[in-house]
Parts: structure tokens; sequence; C-alpha cells
């Protein structure tokens, strides 16, 4: 999988610009502080990024061990591999969705105040952070007040506003943002580049604008669009249901049944993928609902009422969920259609 492959192993390689400049500037001075908070949407690069951190001040053979100037892991020295493989001792990646109790914080306290047995120091990645419970955080407060001069803590949450403000005041936080295209950008070419691939600029940025901001997303969306051999723009556009962005929404409008279905006939006889094809259209009727409530400007209005609208979304939506039992993939989306065009026409 690309996105397991090229993940980032280097401060260099993080491609999420913001991130890479204040990870680099904290390893620079030295000044490691105890608790850090990476908040940030899916597939921001919060684990891959912790740890970078985590190997970089643990490896034998960089700037804190004494072996050279550099602060970037080495990544073939023992400590650097287990980190890797996520069998050091020293570093801890513990999922607080399924670990969020007291008991289970009181264990990695208490774990914490042990030295580090191979590095510099013990670090505790704590993924869904935002999931451990009141008690478990008031245990943990204290430990953030005074933490062992050996133990970092990073907390990694996807939803900062659940993380109590006392928590948060004592970390320093790093904001993962979004991933603008020009870093999408440069991963693509990064794996295009190991791939020994060339693509056009117009496709790259459409996986860039089709992956939601998301590291991840676009990795898989490239990889997705290697195997089915869509490496075009068209083809691409194709595959990824955009003509519904273009159409299926317009014909829809007008109201013509027929048209409509033919549209679907077409599209899914065409290779078509259904489940894109919606998530497109919701995308593209959630921002017609931003525009009804001036919310945002820059987009053309496609003349549905909001009543229209919420009417349609709801039935994509539902289709959307029924896509998973249903024995033909385009019977959901067809559905949606006929009954938006009953309810239209009643
Ligand atoms: N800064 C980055 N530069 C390049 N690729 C990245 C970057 N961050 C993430 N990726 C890619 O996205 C994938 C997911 O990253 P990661 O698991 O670190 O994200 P995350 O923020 O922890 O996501 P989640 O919230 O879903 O756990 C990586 O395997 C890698 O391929
Ligand atoms: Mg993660
Ligand atoms: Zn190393």
């Amino acid at each position: 999988m690309y996105y397991l492959t090229y993940r980032p192993r280097t401060i260099a390689e993080l491609d999420n610009s913001q991130v890479r400049e204040k990870i680099a500037a904290i390893l620079k001075k030295k000044q490691i502080p105890h608790a850090l908070l990476f908040v940030g949407t899916k597939g921001m690069g919060k684990t891959s990024t912790a740890r970078i951190l985590a190997k970089s001040l643990n490896c034998l053979e960089n700037a804190f061990s004494n072996k050279s100037d550099s602060t970037e892991p080495c990544n073939t020295c023992h400590n650097c591999l287990t980190i890797d493989t996520g069998s050091s001792p020293d570093v801890v990646e513990q999922d607080a969705a399924s670990n969020r109790g007291i008991d289970e914080i009181r264990r990695l306290i208490r774990e914490s105040a042990f030295s580090p047995m191979t590095g510099n120091y013990r670090v505790y990645i704590i993924d869904e952070a935002h999931m451990i419970t009141t008690d478990a955080f008031n245990a943990l407060l204290k430990t953030l007040e005074e933490p062992p001069k050996t133990v970092i803590f990073i907390l990694a949450t996807t939803n900062e506003e659940k993380i109590p403000q006392t928590i948060i005041s004592r970390c320093l936080k790093i904001d993962f943002g979004i991933a603008k295209e020009s870093d999408i950008l440069s991963m693509l070419d990064r794996i295009l580049k190991n791939e020994k691939l060339k693509v056009d600029d117009d496709l790259k940025k459409l996986i860039a604008t089709y992956s939601e901001n998301s590291f991840r997303d676009a990795a898989k969306l490239l990889e997705e669009l290697v195997m089915q051999d869509q490496m075009t723009l068209e083809k691409a556009k194709a595959y990824l249901g955009i003509r519904a962005k273009e159409n299926l929404l317009e014909i829809l409008h007008k109201s013509d049944l027929k048209e409509s279905l033919e549209w679907i006939e077409e599209f899914s006889s065409n290779g078509g993928n259904i489940k894109r094809a919606i998530e497109d259209m919701l995308h593209k009727l959630k921002r017609q609902l931003l525009l009804k409530n001036q919310v945002i400007s820059d987009e053309k209005d496609l003349g549905y009422s909001m009543k229209e609208l919420m009417k349609l979304m709801k039935l994509l939506h539902e289709a959307y969920s029924n896509l998973k039992v249903s024995p033909i993939e385009s019977l959901p989306l067809e559905i949606a259609v006929v009954e938006f065009y009953n309810l239209r026409n009643r």
C-alpha cells in the first residue's frame, strides 16, 4: 500500500510544510516539551510525525546521541528500527479509544516513571486522546504538571474540543491544519518518483482536489488509479464519477426521469464508481446548502430550493448506506432518483 510504504520516515519527508518546520525547530533548539498535543483530521500525519519525533530523540547515530549534527533519525540504528516496527520498549503507542479508563492511564503513568532502556526518552503516543475519561484525564494532569525528565507524552486527536482546557494548556499544541494542495502534490511526486511513474499535472491536481486534504486519501487514490489503469485525466474523471458532479445533479434539476436513469445506466456500464458518484453529489449539495445560507459565495447556484436540497441529500444519504447491502450496485442511486422525482412531481 502506497500510504504505508511511503509513510514519511524523516522530518524532511514530512510533506506537511507547517508541521515539518515546527518539528524541525523544536529539535534544533533541543528544548523538548514534555507534552505535545497533535491536532488534526484523519490522515494528516499525526501518528507518522509522532514516530519520527520519537526516533529522532532516541536515535543512536544523530545529534541526540552526539554522533552527528543532524537531528534527523538515521532509520538504520537499532532504536530507529525497533520504533518503526513498534517493538521498542521505550516508545509506547496506545489507542485511547480502547484504553480510555483510569486504570489504563494509571498504569501508563506508573510505567512512564522508569528510565528509558535504550534511548534518551520514553515516549508515549496516545492516539484518539479525546476518548480518555474525565477521571483518567485528571490523573494524567498531575503527571503533566511535573513530568519525569525523561518522558514525553504526545497526545493525538481529531477532536480538540473534547480535550479539557487544563490538559491543553499544559501541552505544546501542533496544529496539523489541512493539507495544502502544494503539500499533497509534493507527496504525490515523492511516490511517483519512487514508483518510476510519470503523470500529468492535471491528474495530480485532480487527485489533490479529490482527496479532501488528507495525505492518506491522496496516496490511496493514486494507488487505486494506478491499479485500475486510469492514469489519464479523462479516464480518471470518468472513473471517479466526476461526470456526476457536472451532470446528474443538473439532469435531476430538470426533473427528467428518463434522462436521469439513462445517465446512471451509462455511467455504471462504463465502469463508473457509484459510491464515488454519490459522495461527490453529496459534497456538491452540501456546498449548495452553504451557498443558499450565505455561508459561502464561491459556488454556482444549481437552482434547487432549500426543501429540495434537504430531500435530495436525505435520499442520497440513504442510498449511500444501502450500497453495502444492495445486490445491484446502481440500484440505491436509482431508487433515490425515482423517489426524488416522485416527490417533486406529486
Ligand atoms: N506529512 C506527510 N507527508 C506525506 N505523507 C503523509 C504525511 N502525513 C501523512 N502522510 C501519509 O498519510 C498516511 C497517514 O498518516 P498518519 O497515520 O500519520 O495520519 P494520522 O493523522 O495519524 O491519521 P489518523 O487520525 O487517521 O490516525 C501515512 O501513512 C502517509 O502515507
Ligand atoms: Mg493516527
Ligand atoms: Zn537511528
